[in-house]
């Protein structure tokens, strides 16, 4: 027995034995008291009794059930009805052994003043047998997530507790309680969110312009789902186009959430992904739209090269480029869709060309341990360039390079971008920089270093890099 339980029963125990004791035959004052005192001690050992019997129920059924239910709290509408029970069948007990009381004329007068009450009580009386339904057939449990209508918003929230009048529930990122009558409970469709998968898929929904392909809004929407980490990549985050409206094509991001994550942190993330993203990308979310366009849009009829050159012109690491080199660049630049999946790069093989990536998102990995297991040090996504090293170098690539969305690159190969670097040294410094950059996290990654590093090491691993730039590139 615990110290918990013991503290719990031994004021009633106590109070039992010592009317129990005051009222027994050996005593010596029994033949002293007279009949009303002796009604009084049967009366108080009854309700002592009693008293005892609610608490070792308590103690021993109530407090330790939550161990046997996983985490179930006692349903307190249970724990009220069996304390009432013991008190009537307390009370119907002193009536008849202690006053001898005939119970049959209790029952009659109770049978009118029931009918009375119940009329007068109805609403209450409603909310507590649907309550007693709830116990025994419950569409949730506590500590369930339910989401309820109740004719205007839906409350979604986690149940707390079933009493005698209400089922409390307290909303998702809310401190306040919602208590909903039980007798409304029983009579409104009640959706529980994390049964039985133990998530819940929640919803998004966008608008684009008409204009933007299909495909480039599902790009990128997907790669901001699959990179925000709460979210469940287990069934996977989806993208579908549902209907056309007043603003564009309705997307709707489908995503799934565990109950620990709150919804409103994930949406909050995941818009800031697709904000991210989607500028990166050049994708602007449609607005309602008030005028009446004549013109195709520029989007639909806007040059191929046209739109390469304003890629790159949006890209950090172009930034510093004449137009006329981004030009140069941009007419060699070589168009790939690769599905998901895709190992677009192959640790250790050779490499002369790099890629920037327009949409989706990609994983970077090493083989690494004993096994040459895929140890996963980078994802890159729209914005993002890769393939440098090995281009730049002529060393063999350096990490494996694989897409997880579907993704379109643009590929330059080294012939292209020869005369550029020769002529410009400080594109080279900066490819440099992020090239000793990339390797030594790798390094780090592998040796599963902290990520702090010495910029000495860093610095001698740039000069090293760019030395072989120009013993390539001459
Ligand atoms: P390269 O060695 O030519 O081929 C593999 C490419 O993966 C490499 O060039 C880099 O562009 C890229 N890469 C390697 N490590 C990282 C990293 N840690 N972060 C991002 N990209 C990387």
């Amino acid at each position: 027995m615990r110290y918990t339980e013991i503290k719990l029963l031994i004021f009633p125990f106590l109070l039992f034995l010592i009317f129990f004791g005051a009222d027994s035959p050996r005593t010596r004052w029994y033949t002293l008291l007279n009949q009303q005192e002796h009604h009084a001690l049967e009366t108080l050992i009854w309700a002592s009794g009693a008293w005892l019997s609610m608490r070792l129920i308590r103690a021993f059924v109530w407090q330790r059930r939550p161990k046997q239910l996983s985490g179930a709290a006692p349903p307190m509408l249970l724990q009220h009805i069996v304390n009432l029970l013991i008190l009537a069948f307390a009370a119907a007990c002193i009536a008849q052994s202690v006053f001898d009381q005939p119970l049959t004329g209790f029952w009659a007068t109770s049978g009118v003043v029931g009918i009375v009450l119940g009329i007068a009580l109805r609403g209450i009386i409603a909310d507590f047998f649907s309550g007693i339904a709830l116990e025994l057939d419950p569409p949730f449990k506590i500590g369930d997530f339910i989401e309820v209508r109740m004719g205007g918003e839906p409350v979604i929230g986690r149940v707390t507790e079933v009493n005698w009048r209400a089922t409390q529930i307290v909303p998702r990122d809310s401190t306040n309680t919602v208590y909903v009558p039980n007798s409304l409970m029983g009579s409104i469709a009640v959706n529980n969110l994390y049964h039985p998968f133990g998530r819940t898929r929640f919803e998004l929904l966008l608008w684009f312009d008409p204009g933007i392909s299909h495909d480039r809004v599902v790009r990128v929407l997907m790669s901001a789902a699959m990179s925000t980490d709460c979210i469940v990549q287990d069934p996977p985050p989806d993208v579908v186009a549902a209907r056309y409206n007043a603003s564009g094509v309705e997307y709707v991001v489908r995503y799934w959430l565990t109950p620990e994550v709150s919804p409103t942190g994930a949406r909050n993330r995941l818009m800031a992904a697709i904000t991210d993203f989607a500028r990166r990308g050049d994708l602007q979310v449609a607005f309602p739209r008030r005028e009446i366009v004549f013109e195709p849009k520029p989007e639909a009829v806007r040059d191929p090269l046209e739109v390469k050159i304003r890629f790159l012109e949006r890209n950090r690491f172009f930034r510093s480029w004449q137009p006329e080199e981004l030009k140069a660049i941009a007419t060699h630049l070589h168009t790939r869709k690769c599905p998901p999946g895709t190992r677009i790069l192959t640790f250790g093989e050779p490499g002369n060309s790099m890629f920037v990536v327009a949409e989706g998102l990609l994983e970077v990995s090493l083989p690494s341990g004993p096994e040459r297991q895929s140890l996963v040090v980078a994802k890159l996504v729209g914005g993002d360039f890769f393939g440098e090293m090995a281009m730049l170098t002529g060393d063999p690539r350096s990490a494996s390079v694989t897409s997880v969305t579907e993704t379109v690159l643009y590929e330059i190969r080294r012939q292209h971008i020869q005369d550029l670097v020769q002529r410009r040294p400080e594109i080279a410094e900066a490819m440099s920089h992020v090239a000793a950059e990339r390797r030594l996290q790798n390094q780090n990654a592998e040796l599963a270093l902290d990520s702090e590093t010495p910029s000495e090491e860093h610095l001698n691993l740039r000069m090293l890099i760019l030395q072989k730039i120009h013993s390539l590139f001459g």
